[in-house]
């Protein structure tokens, strides 16, 4: 059993839950708290397009807002011959909680990658510059 099996299947099962009626772009997000609990999210859309929310950082949210704090994992599932990494605001904000973690990138049917977080991001803005 790999050691992101469960994290992935998270992922997977959360982007079944996708809100996105204007990209058709389904997502599904999973980060690992170092306590071990699994937070998942999905992307959910608006019809403003802005205030669209990208399935890492519902995934991140709902582990902050449930008090956790400390991860070391984070799995996207896309329908994607070539992986999803995550966005921009999403790399900043995982960053803000997660450091340099590990970044799994996968699709439906087993194509795996695996990044650092720093890799993806690396000369983030952060707390040390304020
Ligand atoms: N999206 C994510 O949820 N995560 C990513 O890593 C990339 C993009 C969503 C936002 C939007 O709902 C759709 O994918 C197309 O950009």
């Amino acid at each position: 059993m790999s050691k992101y099996e469960s994290l992935i299947a998270a992922a997977r099962s959360a982007r079944e839950h996708a809100h996105a009626p204007f990209s058709n772009f389904r997502v599904g997000a999973a980060v690992r708290a170092k306590s071990g609990r699994i937070f998942s999210g999905c992307n959910v859309e608006n019809s403003t397009y802005g205030l669209t929310l990208c399935a890492e950082r519902v995934a991140i949210f709902k582990a902050i807002s449930e008090g956790e704090r400390g991860f070391d994992a984070v799995a996207v599932v896309t329908d994607t011959d070539t992986l999803t990494p995550p966005c921009g605001a999403c790399r900043q904000i995982l960053w803000e909680f997660c450091g340099d973690v590990e970044i799994v990138l996968v699709n439906p049917r087993g194509k795996t990658e695996t990044h650092r977080l720093k890799d993806l991001f690396p000369k983030p803005f952060d707390v040390s510059y304020l």
